[in-house]
């Protein structure tokens, strides 16, 4: 698959915040189990506090919510990571379009794709905040950046508008999706589980709501996209493939499962095409055209 103007082997790559932001860890995990591409956790200009525990649960099978609130080291620590065998995607975030252009500018020197988080429900003024300012926030990156920009957007009603918007403004393809903004509440003490009240629903749960907006993303522009939301084996792989992703982003299947499952999917995925003789070429997008 090619996207953005790149080689891939496979679509399965690792999506944002799934792996500690310890390069060390992030080098080994690349070279054990060999993700296409691995996406940092969302990185700012400088570095912040996630919120206090519990910041994840899991709260039905498959099904989880976190509201970690974007803590992570800064920007600062992609110099140190190296990727031999996987790209590497680097998120970012900002409060402001100039915080997030000076992210995009030291990303550049390690990113293969930078990816602006548009999109966490975690944290006030960042992610979801600034979907409303996406048009300038792009065109500010875009030209400043040479290499490719996506953008995260989140499960909502208005996801059409606002990837448009982005792609309007130079985006070279987008993500979709993040989580959804949820609540759980403790029936003992009748206030909400996670510290920070509400927290974004991840995993088997919002599978349907991901292909939806996909499928509808493509539809209308048929931009590069990289899927995300609930896959748990390689038949949630082949749906959003179908339905018009290039790549496709695991995340709480490996919170769920851990990283033997990248490989598992890799393998379920392949045998399948070997058995029915197609190429992942043949899946793309065919239930869009149809
Ligand atoms: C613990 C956790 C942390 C996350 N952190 C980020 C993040 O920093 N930036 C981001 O763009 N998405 C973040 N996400 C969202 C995931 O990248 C993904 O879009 C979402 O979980 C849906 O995919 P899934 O159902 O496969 O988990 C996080 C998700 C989880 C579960």
């Amino acid at each position: 698959m090619r996207i953005a103007n790149l080689d891939f082997k496979d679509p399965l790559i690792i999506a944002s915040g799934i792996i500690p932001d310890i390069p060390e860890v992030m080098m080994r995990i690349c070279e054990n189990y060999e993700p296409s591409a691995i996406t940092t956790k969302t990185l700012t200009l400088t570095p912040l506090e996630p919120h206090k525990p519990p910041t994840v649960i899991k709260f039905h099978d498959g099904c989880y919510m976190n509201a970690i609130g974007l803590g992570n080291p800064g920007i600062g620590i992609v110099e140190k990571i190296n990727l031999k065998k996987c790209r590497l995607f680097v998120s970012i975030g900002g409060n402001d379009a100039k915080q997030i252009v000076n992210s995009a500018e030291i990303a550049e020197n390690k990113a293969d794709i930078i990816e602006i988080n548009a999109s966490s429900p975690n944290r006030k003024g960042y992610g979801e905040s600034i979907s409303s300012i996406v048009h300038e926030i792009v065109k500010e990156v875009k030209s400043h950046v040479k290499k490719p920009v996506f953008v995260k957007i989140g499960p909502w009603d208005n996801a059409l508008e606002i990837a448009g918007k982005a792609l309007e403004a130079g985006a070279d393809g987008i993500t979709a999706v993040n989580t959804l903004k949820g609540l759980m509440i403790d029936t003992e003490e009748f206030k909400p589980v996670l510290s920070y009240g509400t927290g974004g629903i991840s995993g088997k749960c919002i599978y349907p709501l991901a292909l939806r907006i996909i499928k509808d993303l493509y539809r209308e522009y048929e931009p590069d996209i990289i899927g995300i939301g609930g896959v748990f084996s390689f038949r949630e792989v082949l749906g959003m493939l179908s339905v018009g992703a290039k790549l496709v982003g695991l995340g709480s299947v490996i919170l769920d499962k851990g990283f033997d499952v990248i490989g598992e999917i890799r393998k379920d995925l392949m045998n399948y095409l070997n058995e029915k003789g197609l190429k992942l070429e043949d899946i793309f997008a065919i239930a869009v055209k149809k």
